[in-house]
């Protein structure tokens, strides 16, 4: 194919061995790049029906991508070198036409169809009497109610970690307290925005058990980037008798030093905003506590679960996690700051 003539300024000169070794570098690098794309969050190491089909999708495009590269690339160097004098016009326009209006139209065509499929698959919602959980955005953490449909009408309440079993599709239901958050756990399934007056559904089947990682996908506020969660993934009947366990009342402290905590939770009206079964406890505003200490992180992944990571949180919250609503208790006496943190830690 002969082609119109480049004008000699946009000639690429000849590469020289030290170009091809920084290419060769550079391929190499990314080679590693990719590699790296794993992890509890990544959507290229799926773990859940819709994250695989997600990632299909993606490699398509990816590769999609390279080949049409590869080929503008390949035509720029043969019409620079090979074919440098002038060339047929009507051949050339005919190229574009193909090249820039033709092609493009059919590959964008197909990719969109492609995903489009997907859509419907992917909000699918969950079994009749399956597994539901509500997960409610709030600024900034995750309100999370379990609901095993059995007996009907008896939910566990819990916050900022997803529990989910192995190979069961389970429909979850989003809302927003406040303002617009987006629910995402990568490795699982694709993100569902979480909209103030407005319940969205994803349907996720989760297929590898293992601890992930979720976040919120859509800025929130202040906070938006320290509201992730963890996400585990668990054999169907031990995830049951986990929710299970969860809708017991808390256990009563038994250590003097966290029974002093309790004391302190009730004196310090802890229990007007947060809820712990069992007890004088219910306020509806935070995170529910009647489990807290057998959660994976504290305040939504931002802090280990340990009686030190509890002090850290009492004492400094707002500097843990700028903008978030609840108070900062730095003016404790140590000793008491350690007991509160000892009876929370305690609630498992
Ligand atoms: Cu919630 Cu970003």
């Amino acid at each position: 194919m002969r082609l119109l003539r480049l004008s000699p300024v946009t000639r690429a000169p000849a590469l020289a061995p030290r170009s091809a070794v920084r290419a060769a570098l550079a391929m190499a690098a990314l080679a590693l790049a990719c590699a790296a794309c794993d992890g509890p969050q990544s959507t290229l190491s799926p773990a859940g029906i819709s994250a695989a089909r997600i990632a299909a999708l993606w490699w398509w495009m990816a590769g999609g991508a390279l080949l049409i590269w590869a080929l503008v690339v390949g035509l720029a160097l043969y019409a620079a070198r090979a074919h440098p004098e002038p060339g047929d016009e009507r051949a050339a326009r005919r190229l574009i036409l193909y090249g820039g209006a033709v092609i493009p139209t059919v590959v964008l065509a197909a990719l969109l169809s492609y995903g489009l499929a997907l859509m419907p698959e992917l909000t699918e919602p969950g079994p009749e009497g399956g597994v539901r959980i509500h997960v409610q955005g709030e600024e900034f953490w995750w309100r999370v109610v379990y609901d095993l449909q059995e007996p009907a009408g008896t939910v566990a309440l819990s916050a900022n970690e997803i529990r989910l079993p192995a190979g069961e599709r389970v429909e979850l239901t989003l809302t927003s307290n406040d303002v617009i958050h987006s629910f995402w756990i990568p490795s699982v399934a694709g993100k569902m925005d979480m909209i103030p007056g407005r319940t969205t559904r994803l349907g996720i089947e989760a297929t590898d058990t293992g601890t992930y990682r979720g976040t919120c996908a859509e800025f929130c506020g202040e906070a938006h980037a320290l509201m992730s969660f963890p996400v585990v993934v668990m054999e169907p009947d031990a995830f049951r008798g986990w929710v299970r366990a969860r809708r017991a009342p808390a256990r009563d402290p038994v250590e003097p030093i966290a029974r002093r905590g309790r004391e302190l939770f009730e004196l310090l009206g802890c229990g007007a905003c947060h809820r712990v079964g069992g007890t004088r406890a219910g306020g509806p505003v935070g995170p529910d506590l009647t489990h807290v200490g057998s959660r994976l992180t504290l305040g939504a992944g931002v802090l280990p679960n340990t009686v030190s990571g509890f002090e850290r949180w009492i004492a400094a919250t707002d500097e843990v996690k700028p903008g978030v609503h609840m108070p900062a208790f730095g003016m404790l006496p140590a000793e008491d700051l350690r007991a509160l943190a000892t009876y929370l830690e305690g609630l498992r």
